[in-house]
């Protein structure tokens, strides 16, 4: 059988195995409805008791502020439309950047089509926000600011704390998009005066369909779904409960996993795995990289090739080697449009055609990095023999 060497953990992930038997146990044993009054009602609970624990310890906030949905775009759908509906009266003005999640930027126009105005805050050619833009976007009518913590496709790192001490006295809600960094950078939304968070299982093999928005205890929002009772009356719908538990078992794992890695390194794991990937990459002819993604403290590369200007075909020479990765973001990478993201930090063409993502995962080994780069240069080469 053919080796696979899986580079596109920012797509998703393979759920770990522990992850897969928790969900197993539920789907088979553990199965009742968590508001069923029965032992198996009340056994299901203790599965998203636990899950809320876990993740709230992580997140160090109060567990009950974990709300489980279905996955980073209904967190985000849940706290951009549902902030800015119910805070209305107050102001109209939104402010995010031109560089968010589709889910996230879709809710905007949607927003915008209901009266909202939106600021949409430009990046620069590493993909970052310029901090001086956000303070004069501030209006007296803006009643929501959303950013993500960490792009997913360049993996720029936008600066949460510094801009939760910007909005601590501009009395507006502070969402923030974490479904790239929860589980790989620290994340402490109370800390860091963070109203909102949205993060996502699968991106932590974790399964797919599952995540959470996390809800200060000071902020309203109603909820998106309406319905049965449950999250504490603000998620409506039977909890998905094999899912969330397996979320919090890959969330557990996750920190376990960083807490004995930076004990003899002084980066994380999979930060580790990407020195050593570039180290192979950058010795290749002719490589070059988006948004700065190669100096980014995230699990990201974004590069592409002179010469190379059909992602989709290297990526199909790519998987023929059993390598894995994506074109741009795994979400609209079908659509022939170029990357929103790449187009708005000024990318040229050669470099928004023919971009190239590679994620790390937990799952990655050190001996891939080598094979992968090894890959690469062999399809970059007989790309450039067929195509140039
Ligand atoms: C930054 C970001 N936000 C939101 C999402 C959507 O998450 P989900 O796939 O759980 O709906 C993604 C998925 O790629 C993402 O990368």
């Amino acid at each position: 059988m053919q080796q696979v060497i899986y580079l596109d953990n920012s797509a998703t992930t393979q759920v770990f195995p522990q992850a897969a038997e928790k969900m197993k146990k539920i789907l088979l044993q553990t199965y009742g409805n968590p508001s069923s009054l029965h032992k198996m009602g009340y056994e299901a609970e203790k599965e998203l008791k636990e899950a809320r624990h876990i993740l709230g310890n992580i997140l160090k906030v109060n567990p009950a502020t974990i709300h489980f949905c279905s996955g980073g775009t209904e967190a985000n759908n849940w706290a951009i439309k549902q902030a800015a509906r119910r805070h209305k009266k107050k102001g109209r003005h939104l402010i995010t950047t031109s560089v968010e999640h589709v889910s996230a930027l879709s809710s905007f126009k949607e927003l915008e089509e209901e009266g909202f105005h939106v600021t949409y805050l430009t990046v620069d050619e590493r993909g970052s926000i310029s901090l001086d833009e956000l303070r004069s976007a501030l209006k007296q009518d803006t009643i929501l600011v959303s950013i993500m913590h960490v792009n997913n496709e360049t993996g720029t790192i936008f600066p949460i704390e510094e801009i939760g001490k910007i909005l601590k006295d501009a009395n507006v809600i502070f969402h923030v998009d974490g479904v790239q960094s929860f589980g790989k950078l620290g994340v402490y939304p109370e800390k860091w005066g963070v109203d909102l968070l949205s993060f996502s299982a699968h991106k932590i093999h974790g399964p797919k369909g599952t995540g959470a928005l996390h809800i200060n205890k000071k902020v309203q929002i109603p909820p998106l779904l309406v319905g049965g009772g449950q999250e504490g009356g603000k998620r409506a719908g039977t909890e998905n409960v094999p899912g969330i538990a397996a979320l919090g078992e890959a969330a557990r794992i996750v920190a376990d996993l960083e807490i004995k890695h930076t004990k003899y390194a002084k980066d994380t794991q999979t930060l580790y795995l990407k020195k050593i990937l570039l180290e192979y990459l950058s010795r290749i002819p002719g490589v070059h990289f988006n948004g700065a993604s190669e100096k980014h403290n995230t699990p990201i590369i974004n590069l592409w090739f002179e010469g190379v200007d059909k992602a989709e075909v290297l990526l199909h020479m790519f998987e023929e080697y059993g390598l894995y990765v994506s074109t741009g973001s795994a979400c609209h990478s079908r659509h022939q449009e170029p990357s929103h993201v790449l187009q708005a930090l000024g990318a040229r063409d050669e470099a928004l055609y023919g971009a190239i993502r590679l994620s790390i995962g937990y799952l990655n080994k050190e001996h891939e990095m080598k094979q992968a780069a090894e890959i690469i240069e062999k399809s970059v080469k007989e790309y450039r023999q067929l195509w140039c």
